[in-house]
């Protein structure tokens, strides 16, 4: 190789080390490859070069061409792959930072309520279940063991729809508790399920919305009694009301499809609002065990099988926790009123942590 050429390809590599970004390599390439660069312009002057010489002068060259060639190219994916580590570096979130509570939306109290009561019955063994809104007459009364002209149809309200097709009546779900049918219905026992979610009356007030929310609950096995009922009704209504001597009362009652029925009381003063002490009663939910035939309805062989039913009403519960005194702001969408009652998203309801919120 002759001297101009060793020279440059020593000056070049030597530049190519120490090229210490893309865009100064990249210059680099252009000064010594480009159209104009120093050794594109040697190959353009062979033709110069006398004839004996060209040759040997002419494989010099492209040698060193592209020796230059993939120094470049090695050192350029040297370059690239240290930037990108750069990016990834400068990109790094830090996932200890505290989010910014202010711009976070808020859980409406409802939600927050079936939260809570999904955290504790849980806790207890029960899984959610849902059901649909639009139900059949059988799922809703039927069976339940609320036969056609039963009076228990006259006081729900029910919301009627017009068939469709050859479907039987259907109906807004007046309750919860065809959930249970269609939990029984769908898998053999045992069962423990809670279902959560919307119900529908006629009725309007202060006091009721024609939408509403309930929450169901079932649990059959070979041998679940009364006991167990009691003692998961009040585990779990002294865990919501964080109130760890919460009175709580079991008062005979009739349900079409519990038997016996029991109607669920809290004790409260009725003056001061207060719960756990003031010698009044609120009723707050209702369950029994489930009735026999409601049981054959599904499926289910009552002589191997039985267990109970609860239903309570989310509104309530929630009303009573949060010392709220009116349903109808629940759901007018306020903002005033939700930003007031809300939930942060980032406490959910966790029971070791309490669920005062
Ligand atoms: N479904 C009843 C109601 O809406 C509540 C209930 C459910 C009672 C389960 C007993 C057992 O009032």
């Amino acid at each position: 190789m002759t001297d101009d050429l060793s020279s440059l390809g020593a000056e070049t590599f030597a530049a190519v080390e120490a090229a210490d970004n893309l865009a100064s390599l990249e210059a680099l390439r252009v000064a010594v490859l480009g159209r104009q660069g120093r050794l594109t312009s040697l190959l353009r002057a062979l033709g110069e070069v006398p004839e004996d010489l060209r040759r040997e002068r002419g494989q010099a060259l492209n040698r060193l061409r592209d020796e230059i060639a993939s120094a470049i190219a090695e050192r350029r994916a040297l370059l690239q792959a240290a930037a990108q580590d750069a990016g990834i570096a400068a990109e790094r979130i830090d996932v200890t930072l505290p989010p910014r509570p202010s711009v976070l939306g808020l859980i409406h109290p409802i939600s927050r309520t079936i939260g809570e009561i999904v955290a504790i019955f849980g806790a207890l063994g029960f899984r959610v279940v849902e059901g649909p809104e639009i139900e059949d007459d059988w799922h809703n009364f039927g069976a339940l063991n609320i036969p056609e002209h039963h009076p228990a149809r006259q006081e729900m309200d029910t919301f009627y729809l017009p068939p469709r097709g050859t479907n039987a009546r259907r109906v807004l779900r007046t309750h919860t508790s065809p959930g249970q049918i269609r939990t029984m219905t769908a898998a053999p026992p045992p069962y423990r399920v809670i279902v959560p979610g919307r119900t529908y009356r006629a009725d309007h007030d202060a006091t009721h919305s024609p939408m509403f929310h309930q929450c169901e609950g079932l649990a059959i096995d070979k041998a679940i009694t009364l006991g167990h009922l009691k003692g998961c009704l009040i585990d779990f209504l002294r865990a919501f009301f964080d109130k760890p001597e919460l009175p709580v009362r079991f008062r005979a009652s009739y349900f079409p499809f519990t038997e016996p029925s029991m109607e669920v009381d809290i004790g409260w003063n009725r003056q001061s609002g207060e719960l756990g002490q003031g010698g009044d009663w609120l009723e707050i939910l209702g369950s029994g065990m489930v009735h026999p035939r409601v049981l054959a309805n599904c499926g289910v062989d009552p002589g191997e099988w039985q267990g109970f039913a609860f239903g309570m009403g989310i509104e309530r519960l929630t009303m009573l926790k949060q010392g709220i005194t009116d349903l109808r702001p629940f759901f007018e969408s306020d903002l005033r009123w939700l930003r007031h009652y809300g939930f942060s998203p980032l406490r959910p309801p966790i029971l070791h942590e309490g669920l005062a919120g």
